[in-house]
């Protein structure tokens, strides 16, 4: 099981990098823009700065939606650092286009906004690296997210696809937990949810214990 944190926050990257736990990162337009980024040319270094702290995959989405706009966009965003860089696509009838463009080509994929397993499917076909159902916003519309991870990664181990599952859309710790019950290859979570793994209140209170008792000897 693999952990993205899913942020374009550099701080909130490098405190999860320090954690020895970080597998990689994803981002989308609305994360991207929350750190108030402008012009293409600040967005570019804002990826590089990111790769420049993690070891894995960095998820970027093109702006465009349609083939054409997509494969130059996508093209660029990979050329910031061929060994990091995930394009992220839409599964579109123009995103799948790309997806199999790029897959071609022997580039990481990321296909994202899959809300069905049809999708999914199609997402493997095309030869993407990754596949993002949302499960949060599947939850948000009274949908169980956490049931289509189980569905896509059965289906995914039924034909033998290589496509990894990574859960995205991830709201609280026990999304993680319920994703990783479900067989997903990867979650991307915000930085909360993952330090919500380790918090515990009687880590906390034994912890306490000890160091009054490791205090008294000395
Ligand atoms: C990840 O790849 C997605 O962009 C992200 O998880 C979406 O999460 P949200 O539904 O909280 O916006």
């Amino acid at each position: 099981m693999k952990f993205f944190i899913d942020t374009a926050n550099l701080e909130q990257i490098c405190q999860a990098q320090a954690l020895g736990i970080l597998d990689g990162v994803t981002t989308n337009p609305s994360l991207m823009a929350k750190e108030g980024i402008k012009g293409k040319e600040n967005i570019f270094k804002h990826y590089k700065a990111i790769c420049d702290i993690v070891d894995g995959p960095v998820s970027a989405e093109v702006f465009a939606t349609e083939f054409k706009g997509m494969t130059e966009e996508g093209e660029e965003l990979y050329q910031i650092d061929p060994n990091k860089i995930t394009i992220k696509l839409p599964c579109t009838q123009e995103g799948i286009k790309a997806v199999k463009y790029f897959s071609d080509k022997g580039y990481r994929t990321n296909c994202t906004l899959i809300f069905t397993v049809g999708q999914a499917l199609l997402a493997a076909k095309a030869g993407a690296t990754f596949c993002s159902p949302f499960v949060g916003r599947l939850d948000d519309i009274g949908e169980d997210g956490v049931s289509l991870i189980e569905e896509i990664v059965s289906t995914y181990r039924y034909y033998g696809f290589k496509t990894e599952v990574l859960a995205a859309s991830i709201r609280h710790t026990n999304h993680i937990l319920k994703c990783i019950q479900a067989g997903a290859d990867v979650a991307t979570c915000p930085l909360k949810s993952i330090l919500g793994l380790i918090d515990h209140p009687l880590t906390t209170k034994g912890l306490e214990i000890f160091c009054k008792a490791a205090e008294s000897m000395k």
